[in-house]
């Protein structure tokens, strides 16, 4: 369609056919964090993905209004997925009121997706405070100098409370981790595998745990694409 907003750059224009092997149920690993994890290394090791550990998790608040945003995975195992972020956060603040969350690992280039669905629980301070130790010292105080997703003034106040910060807790002294700062485990009751085919014939394999929260078995189906 011609229209004057997209600069003859049409959406509706762009088009990919996606070349790929079948994924079948028998391919598949028992569990869907070895599944993952074979999938995971695929993507880190492919020169066409930037950041393979970016996801996008979206949240809602309790009357059903959803709001979605890019982190990072730091951390995998069957427990569930953990990134780390502000709990004061719109986020934070959302799992909060209503704790599930979704998270979407877009893979474009390998014609990959994944999708984790599940609660959301705060890690253990223990568990925070070792990963913030690890994060460089420039992280630890822009951790501080943030009030995530309230609104502020002008990007000079942000610098301004960071020097303010630096002055305090120099290169080499040891920043404390700030108490609304912390990680966030989802732990999956479902995991969906996307892969792209040629014709929209994808395949879309999805497992479902089995028996609630803490259930070791899961089944798992094939989706219409
Ligand atoms: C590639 C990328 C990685 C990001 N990683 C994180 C992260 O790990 N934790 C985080 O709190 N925000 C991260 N952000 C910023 C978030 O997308 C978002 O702006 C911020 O968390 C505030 O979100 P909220 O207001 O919806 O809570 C990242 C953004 C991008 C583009």
């Amino acid at each position: 369609m011609t229209d004057p907003v997209n600069e003859g750059l049409d959406p509706a224009d762009m088009r990919e056919q996606y070349r790929t092997t079948e994924l079948s149920v028998a391919d598949l690993a028992p569990e869907p964090i070895a599944q993952f994890s074979r999938w995971f290394k695929e993507t880190a090791t492919s020169p066409a993905i930037h950041e393979p550990n970016a996801m996008v998790v979206s949240t809602a608040t309790p009357d059903g209004r959803p709001s979605s945003r890019t982190v990072l995975l730091k951390h995998y195992d069957r427990a569930g997925f953990v990134f780390f972020t502000n709990y004061d956060s719109r986020k934070g603040a959302e799992l909060t009121a209503n704790p599930y969350a979704s998270l979407l690992f877009p893979w474009h280039p390998l014609a990959r997706q994944v999708v984790v669905t599940g609660r959301a629980e705060r890690v253990g301070r223990d568990e925070t405070v070792a990963y913030f130790r690890t994060r460089p010292h420039g992280s630890q105080l822009g951790a501080w100098a943030s009030r995530q997703s309230s609104v502020i003034a002008s990007r000079a106040e942000l610098l301004a409370r960071y020097e303010e910060l630096a002055a305090r807790y120099p290169e080499g002294a040891q920043v404390p981790v700030p108490p609304e700062w912390g990680g966030i485990r989802v732990v999956p009751d479902a995991v969906e595998f996307w892969q792209g085919h040629e014709n929209r014939l994808h395949d879309r394999l999805r497992y479902v745990r089995e028996g609630g929260e803490g259930g070791e078995t899961w089944r798992v189906e094939r989706l219409a694409p």
